[in-house]
């Protein structure tokens, strides 16, 4: 097995509702190290630029919009096969077909107001990654 990281967002509805500790505490249980994290401001630019891949998608604007509303937290996780198993701590990414103890099942609002990002690929994660984070801030260990 490959010790991974990966790249998570903690959205919007997670910082407005103060439940960023409770996810971690997930995430945490799980196995996974949080190994660098800051809370930041998204910029209009940075969620275009960060979900570029759905621009053609009819909820990209909302879904733009939505990142931009308030504060989120950007975090790099680092542990054994980190992408894909984040990607099952989270859960589906429609709440309503998310698994008993995932953080969708248990924080999310809806397919948009989802709580979290978790990279999809091993490509993907270090893109993430390196949009939001210089190796010097990830402290492994
Ligand atoms: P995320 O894992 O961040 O990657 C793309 C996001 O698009 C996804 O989580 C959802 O929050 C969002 N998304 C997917 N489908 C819809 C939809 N139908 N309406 C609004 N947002 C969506």
């Amino acid at each position: 097995m490959a010790l991974e990281r990966t790249f998570s967002i903690l959205k919007p509805d997670a910082t407005q509702r103060n439940v960023t500790g409770a996810i971690n505490a997930l995430i945490e249980a799980a196995g996974l190290k949080i190994v660098a994290q800051k809370r930041i401001q998204m910029s209009l630019g940075e969620a275009r630029r960060f979900y570029a891949v759905h621009k053609e998608r009819p909820f990209f604007g909302e879904l733009v919009d939505f990142m931009v509303s308030a504060p989120v937290v950007v975090q790099v996780l680092e542990g054994e096969n980190a992408i894909a198993k984040y990607r099952e701590v989270m859960g589906a990414t429609n709440p309503a077909q998310a698994a008993d103890g995932t953080i969708r099942k248990q924080f999310a609002l809806s397919v948009g107001e989802n709580s979290v990002h978790g990279s999809d690929s091993a490509d993907n994660a270090k893109l993430e990654i390196a949009q939001f984070f210089s190796e010097n801030e990830i402290i492994s260990g």
